[in-house]
């Protein structure tokens, strides 16, 4: 009895020593360019799912018209492109974090677009909880629920055809060509070819 105590006292130590000695010396992924962990996206993402289950909201207050969908648009364009694309233009650098942004503008077959096969409910509470360690922003301090409404609902729409007004406002480029000022400060401020930053 004393003896299978000690060995599980002994056993039971060894697990937490052992994720130490892992976590400083056995090189866990840690950068974006490193293979996943084995079952990485199911620990991630079931309790995502069940979070998102219980609480987004079933119904949306707004409306998909056009006045929403256009300010939906105008929204995504100044808080979402960078990560999440335009139409029919990717990210420059959505693919390239982990986990990546998927590009809400793509058909990805069954006539899906993005995240048009989402209830709105599950966008919106993405877009207002964000969604943790990855590069996903709450939107809670940013957007009025409106507003998250209002993104939501046009991205429940991708796969529909979109009035003229919304759709040109996605299909414009993101960023504005800009040329230095000629006083030859040119390199110091990248900032300044971004729109829309808040
Ligand atoms: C800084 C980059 C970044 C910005 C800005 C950003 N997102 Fe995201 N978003 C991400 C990443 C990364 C993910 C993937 C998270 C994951 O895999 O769990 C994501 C995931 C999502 C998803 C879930 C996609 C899916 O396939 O289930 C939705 C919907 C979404 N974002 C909407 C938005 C909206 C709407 C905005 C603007 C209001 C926005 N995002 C702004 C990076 C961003």
């Amino acid at each position: 009895m004393k003896g299978f105590l000690i060995g599980l006292i002994v056993g039971l130590l060894l697990v937490p020593i052992g994720a130490v000695f892992y976590f400083h010396f056995g090189h866990p992924p840690v950068a974006v360019a490193d293979p996943s962990f084995p079952m990485e996206q199911q620990v991630v993402h079931v309790p995502l799912n069940a979070r998102i289950d219980a609480e987004a909201p079933k119904n949306a207050p707004i409306e998909p018209s056009p006045v929403n969908l256009q300010a939906g648009a105008l929204i995504y364009r100044q808080q979402c492109a960078a990560c999440h694309g335009l139409y029919p233009t990717a990210s420059s650098f959505g693919g390239s974090m982990y986990p990546d942004a998927p590009q809400l503008w793509s058909p990805h077959g069954h006539g899906v677009v993005g995240v048009s096969d989402d209830p709105p409910g599950e966008t919106f509470w993405k877009v207002d909880n964000g969604i943790r360690l990855t590069g996903m922003p709450s939107f809670r301090k940013i957007l009025n629920p409106t507003q998250e409404w209002q993104v939501s609902l046009l991205l429940a729409n991708a796969d529909k055809p979109l009035p003229s007004d919304t759709l040109y406002l996605l299909q414009q480029p993101l960023y504005a060509q800009v040329t230095p000022p000629s006083s030859g400060s040119a390199s110091a401020t990248p900032a300044a070819t971004t729109e829309g930053a808040k």
